[in-house]
């Protein structure tokens, strides 16, 4: 049984001073359920300093919503992971807004977990089919296509960091989540996948659900065999539906057979 982990994605929301009050309302709520859920919160980049002193000596993790592949170069507008390394923990790779809004391909994707990987990031690489690819039933190939661009000449080292977020594109925003037997089917897939990559490392791996995450929905995902954790974007924005997520992810890890 894997300790779940919760990442909260902030998108680009909050200023500087308004993440650093909102991360201080978190807190508190966060804390007592340290110990049984691995958490991370994902800020806009430019907070990402502040909120590595603020979060010193705490059991809350920080990680970046993206980073550039190169260590540093001509490109504008980048951050590089070795800019992160050392004071920041984890690394989102390829969020659907990465790939859709901003031309993010399977290419990068790979370059960039290589990166991470690098520099001693934990990355999260997200995966997931949009609803045309889910109408027409192609998510198993997408999402596998996905997944072995993204691991594409991996090594076995590779799997001690890892995760991967599975979020279905119709599912994010939308306040219309995957059924928690549908997430957990396709995550049984993304599990047969990782084995293949990475044999008896490929159990290691945690695979989460993003997509409309919200208190109410969070306990009848968290208990389905396969999902290890919530990547959440809009609820995490708000402090009690985020503490609720991780609430029930706590229980459902206590709840799980051994
Ligand atoms: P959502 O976003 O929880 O607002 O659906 C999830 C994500 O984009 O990671």
């Amino acid at each position: 049984m894997h300790k779940p982990l919760v990442a909260g994605n902030w998108k680009m929301y909050c200023t500087v001073p308004e993440g650093l009050r909102l991360l201080e309302e978190l807190e508190p709520g966060l804390q007592p359920h340290a110990g049984a859920v691995d958490l991370v919160v994902l800020p806009p980049a430019v907070m990402l300093w502040e909120f590595a002193k603020a979060l010193k000596g705490k059991p809350i993790a920080l990680g970046a919503q993206n980073a550039c592949w190169a260590d540093e170069g001509a490109y504008t507008g980048e951050i590089s992971p070795r800019m992160l390394a050392g004071w920041c923990s984890y690394l989102l790779i390829g969020h659907s807004e990465r790939r859709q809004i901003f031309g993010e391909t399977d290419e990068q994707v790979n370059l960039k977990l290589r990166a991470s990987l690098r520099h001693g990031l934990r990355p999260i690489v997200a995966v997931g089919e949009t609803l045309a690819e889910n109408e027409q039933k192609r998510t198993r190939e997408v999402v596998q296509r996905q997944l072995e661009k993204a691991l594409d000449g991996s090594e076995p080292g590779w799997a001690a960091t890892l995760s991967i977020a599975y979020e279905p594109v119709w599912a994010i925003g939308t306040g219309r989540a995957a059924t928690p037997e549908y997430a957990n089917e396709v995550m049984g897939m993304i599990r047969s996948l990782l084995r293949d990559a990475f044999n008896s490392g490929g159990e290691t791996i945690r695979i989460l659900y993003g997509g409309s995450v919200i208190g109410s929905n969070a306990m009848s995902l968290m208990v389905q065999p396969e999902i290890d954790g919530a990547l959440v974007g809009g609820a995490s924005l708000r402090p009690a539906e985020f503490v609720a997520i991780v609430q029930a992810a706590a229980q459902a890890a206590r709840e799980r057979p051994a």
